[in-house]
């Protein structure tokens, strides 16, 4: 812990000498096989950054065989189940010695480095040693979340060209089955190249088998060599793929570096969660979202640290279930969404008053903003004013945490991330690119290369430049809209783009809008967000029906259903309100602030509507809202 002091010092050196400031972290954090020639080279003007450029390291080393030497054996990963009853433990030795087995399967089904691995599992320690051990032989994997379905698994196997996919037969959430291998049977009749799908056996369930394709994940293991030794990566080889939403287009795939991201998500996981030796460390996202790869695998694994993974959700079998996860691993830190906050305070405080929480020591938020009533419920009644909220802003794009008090540190203001993390400089700006004043709203840009910034996005340069740096020349672009106070914390209000937060998962407006027009009898859609006192956000959809169809309750599950086919069951739309038309401007743009308004029954003044080429069409729309519940 610093004195805040010491972080303003630390900070304005890690802005004045980036050089200095990442190559002694690099050194700290990281054990490299050699080093590095050049800690920062290029920047964001030519878009040719490159971090600890020479450096030679792997991932999968840095999680595992260093620790051995130290503690072998001390807990790595707790598992708990989705059932209470089931849970256990890898230690540094077990973890190191499945992920080594698990670097021979892979090889031995002809997995090279530079190749991609698509990961489709359920939150099991599989899923851990999977991605090590892609990382070990310098394969990059591509971690596709178990609720996506089959469409959105095959175009993230197509796009990133995978010929080899890990999944389970079976999942288990809140007791409910999630049918894993059947979503992956159907996405790979359109995947020819994929050659190889490994199965873990999580449930005694059968399922289809093609015996030329599927391979058991219990037999392969079984008959692996337990050695093999870490392939030598550069820092700037790539170590991951995940897919995001944006505003347009299908999703894209963010690559990120091994060097840098290793340094920065060692770096931040340590200094903001404040990690001590033999603590318990539980991040409850998903490893399938961008949090589950920075903050439940790769932060706290090179920092030798014990991590929980929990296989369920937090109403199953009773909403104590995160309390009592706590009370039975005695988790010292804690990270979760406001979303499931929100929805944990919603039961009441009882579920949790009745647990104990006092191996507590700090709390963490992620993913949306954290409303004050959820913050002051967080602090008061989960941790007893006894522990620290980090409220962290970041984003997939960026590897790790950006803006977010550093605990005893940074003085909390409720709502607030706070101030940069070091070596994180960003600025508010208006649209034209000018700052703005204190207290004024604005675009949240970045404005130096930090070392856990994306590489680019997957064969797409184009769309990386475009979409990053394009809007703010010299600046990175976050999407996201906030206002900094006169006291430098960050307060972030939430994308200013088409990107939707439904319960902290992104999801892009025109991937729903295509998702709808997939149904035959849909013409068009336009998909705004809605306010949701749980979830955040909610998806609100104005469908115009082609002519002679018409409206029904059944052809509104149809279309729900074709969102939750070709996406999934994440971005099921709240609302779908019939329309006859859409407010389009004279050149065809659809006004989707004026639809936004509309939704949220905000109506009063809806601004300047010259623009539009059929005045008529708000009127309509109006009258329309009403009968959407
Ligand atoms: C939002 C998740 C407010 C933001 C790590 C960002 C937040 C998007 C916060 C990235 C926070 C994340 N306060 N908003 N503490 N953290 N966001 O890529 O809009 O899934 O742009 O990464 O989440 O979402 P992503």
């Amino acid at each position: 812990m610093i004195t805040t002091q010491q972080y303003q010092e630390d900070y304005h050196r890690s802005i004045d000498d980036p050089e200095g400031f990442w190559g002694e972290q690099a050194k700290k954090f990281i054990t490299w096989f050699s080093p590095w020639e050049k800690v920062l080279s290029g920047g964001f003007d030519q878009l040719d950054v490159r971090w600890f450029q020479g450096g030679k390291l792997n991932a999968a080393y840095n999680c595992l065989d260093r620790h051995l030497e130290i503690h072998p054996e001390q807990a790595a990963i707790i598992w708990e189940g989705d059932d209470p009853n089931e849970s256990k433990i890898l230690t540094y030795q077990a973890l190191y010695d499945q992920v080594c087995r698990f670097s021979n399967v892979l090889k031995q089904y002809d997995v090279k480095k530079g190749d991609r691995v698509c990961i489709y599992l359920p939150m099991i320690p599989e899923a851990a040693i999977a991605m090590l051990a892609c990382a070990r032989i310098g394969a990059i994997h591509s971690v596709v979340f178990g609720g996506f379905s089959a469409e959105a698994l095959k175009s993230r196997i197509l796009d990133a060209d995978c010929q080899i996919v890990i999944t389970a037969n079976e999942g288990i959430r809140g007791h409910k089955i999630v049918p894993l291998k059947q979503q992956v049977d159907i996405a790979l009749q359109e995947c020819p190249r994929v050659r190889t799908v490994i199965v873990v056996k999580r449930t005694a369930n059968s399922v289809p088998w093609n015996q030329e394709r599927d391979v058991w994940y219990h037999e392969a293991m079984s008959k692996a060599h337990p050695h093999c030794p870490a392939e030598v990566m550069d820092a700037d080889d790539p170590l991951f793929i995940l897919y995001t939403s944006g505003s347009t287009g299908k999703p894209k795939g963010i690559l990120h570096s091994t060097g840098g991201y290793l340094v920065y998500v060692a770096m931040t996981h340590q200094l903001v969660f404040d990690y001590r030796p033999g603590e318990v460390y539980w991040c409850s996202a998903d490893v399938g979202w961008v949090t589950g790869h920075s903050y439940s695998i790769y932060g706290p694994l090179l920092n030798g640290a014990t991590t929980l993974l929990f296989e369920g959700v937090p109403h199953y079998p009773t909403p104590s279930r995160y309390w009592d996860v706590i009370d039975k691993h005695k988790v010292n830190i804690f990270y979760t969404a406001p979303t499931a906050i929100r929805a944990l305070r919603r039961e009441g405080d009882h579920w949790v008053t009745r647990t104990s929480r006092q191996s507590l020591r700090i709390l963490g938020s992620v993913g949306e903003p954290i409303n004050p009533e959820a913050w002051e419920w967080y602090y008061h009644i989960v941790a007893e004013k006894r522990c620290p909220i980090v409220d962290t802003w970041w984003q997939t794009e960026t590897g790790g945490i950006m803006i977010s008090p550093l605990p005893g540190t940074t003085p909390l203001k409720p709502d607030s991330a706070t101030w940069p993390f070091f070596g994180i400089v960003p600025m508010i700006v208006d649209d034209q690119g000018n700052p703005v004043p204190d207290g004024k709203m604005g675009n949240l840009i970045i404005k130096k290369p930090w070392p856990g910034m994306m590489q680019t996005v997957y064969r797409d340069r184009d769309r990386f430049v475009n979409t990053y740096f394009k809007p703010f020349p010299g600046c990175y672009t976050t999407g996201d809209q906030a206002h900094c106070d006169v006291e430098g914390y960050y307060w972030i209000a939430g994308r200013s783009d088409d990107v939707i937060k439904v319960s902290g998962h992104r999801i892009g407006t025109q991937e729903v809008e295509s998702a709808l027009i997939q149904h035959q009898g849909v013409s068009e859609a336009a998909v705004v967000a809605m306010p949701d006192p749980i979830k955040g956000q909610s998806i609100y959809a104005f469908v115009t029906l082609k002519t002679g169809i018409q409206p029904s309750d059944q052809l509104k599950k149809e279309c729900v259903q074709a969102v939750r086919e070709t996406i999934g069951p994440i971005a099921t739309p709240e609302h779908i309100q019939w329309t006859e038309g859409l407010p389009k401007t004279r050149s065809g743009k659809i006004m989707r602030r004026l639809l936004r308004k509309i939704a949220n029954n905000d109506v009063s003044d809806l601004g300047d509507l010259t623009t539009l080429a059929d005045p008529s069409v708000v009127d309509a729309l109006i009258k329309e809202r009403r009968n959407v519940k």
